[in-house]
């Protein structure tokens, strides 16, 4: 292992931009409950508490490595864990997802939340160097939520179809809704600098639920706190990935929040997605379900979304969203096998 191994690995010359041998692939939520190995050291364990165990979230984020050769690591941890950690009541209900004992709604519930400091996160730093130090010349990826999706889960009090009481704040109460967004933006963007000086390679600004807003919503009321996240980790020089689902149609303007690459949502052919970012590099963007398809139809839908990335100055591939829960493991080992091989150059 050495600095330049990692330096020089398909996942960040493909981030940057430049000449790969082969195209990079890893999978959104590759690390969890597909994983026979996962659910078994998971066993007796909180999600949360799991997060908070550095050996067990280095144990988590080297499964699917080990398992697949993916080109890279995603860190083990949830974009709600430094809500936690501030001491935001909380907890990641098992099929639920989180769920906020006092949900957000005023401007003193906001001034409330403590900003983050890396004293509040020591597991993070010390899971980060100990996974830094085992995986050699692969990448680890950090990551954090974006301002709007973690404030529905502050707003709403737990997941969330419509993120109308999150919208209804956002149109009614725009002062508690910057406020709001500057303090999740701080939060972020320090718990993603936690992740970077501990080792991490790259990171990825996960807005999963920014697609449930219009265009011009978007513009006003989302887009400047995602700029200011990705604006704050740009000094330290690491690629940047932004993503979110439903995302079609402000996808340019996901990409001007300042992400050297942009995460394509399975629903928008990656040919579109590449012309829609215009110049950015991207990820993406095979539809998730088709792991349930016969592999061959699989691997012809990949060759497609391979294709089209070819457009784009870097492409990594991934799924268009998360691994679904009931993914069968032995395809995703044969996709990454199929990658590898049919991009080889
Ligand atoms: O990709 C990886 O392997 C890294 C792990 C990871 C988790 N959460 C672990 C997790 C990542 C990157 C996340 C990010 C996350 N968390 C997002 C953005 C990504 C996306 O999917 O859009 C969001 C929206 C959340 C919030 C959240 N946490 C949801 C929607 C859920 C699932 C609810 C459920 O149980 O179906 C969680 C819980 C969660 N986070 C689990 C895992 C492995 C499942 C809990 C468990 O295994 O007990």
């Amino acid at each position: 292992m050495s600095h330049s191994d990692l330096a020089d690995s398909a996942f960040l010359r493909a981030a940057r931009g430049e000449p790969v041998q082969h195209t990079p692939v890893w999978f959104m939520r590759q690390a969890g409950r597909s994983l026979p190995e996962y659910l078994k050291v998971r066993e007796g364990v909180t999600m949360l508490d799991s997060c908070m165990q550095p050996d067990l979230v280095t144990e988590i984020t080297l499964q699917p490595v080990r398992r697949y050769g993916v080109d890279a690591a995603i860190f083990f941890s949830d974009i709600v864990l430094p809500l936690k950690a501030i001491g935001v009541d909380l907890d990641i209900v098992a099929g639920v997802g989180p769920v906020v004992a006092n949900p957000v709604r005023t401007l003193a519930d906001v001034e409330a939340i403590p900003d983050l400091t890396p004293e509040h996160v020591p597991y993070i730093t010390q899971a980060v160097q100990q996974l830094v130090g085992e995986l050699g010349g692969t990448p680890l990826i950090g990551f954090a939520g974006a301002p709007f999706t973690v404030a529905s889960y502050l707003v709403e009090g737990g997941p969330s179809k419509e993120h109308a009481k999150t919208k209804a704040l956002m149109f009614g109460a725009p002062e508690v809704w910057d406020a709001l967004m500057r303090k999740i933006a701080g939060i972020s963007a320090a718990y993603l600098h936690v992740q970077v000086a501990a080792g991490a390679s790259a990171v990825q600004l996960f807005d999963s639920w920014a697609g449930a807003v219009t265009r011009a919503d978007y513009e006003r009321s989302v887009l400047p706190y995602s700029t200011s996240v990705l604006g704050a980790i740009g000094e330290t020089g690491v690629p940047r990935i932004h993503f979110g689902v439903g995302t079609g149609e402000i996808l340019d303007l996901m990409g001007q929040a300042g992400a050297e690459v942009v995460g394509v949502d399975w629903r928008v052919p990656l040919a579109e997605g590449v012309r829609r970012v215009g110049g950015r590099c991207v990820q993406g963007n095979l539809d998730p379900t088709l792991v349930f398809a016969p592999t061959e139809v699989m691997l012809e839908r990949a060759d497609q979304v391979l294709e089209a990335g070819k457009a784009a100055p870097g492409h990594i591939f991934n799924l268009g969203h998360g691994v679904i829960p009931s993914t069968d493991p032995d395809q995703l080992a044969r996709l990454t096998d199929h990658v590898h091989q049919v991009s080889a150059r």
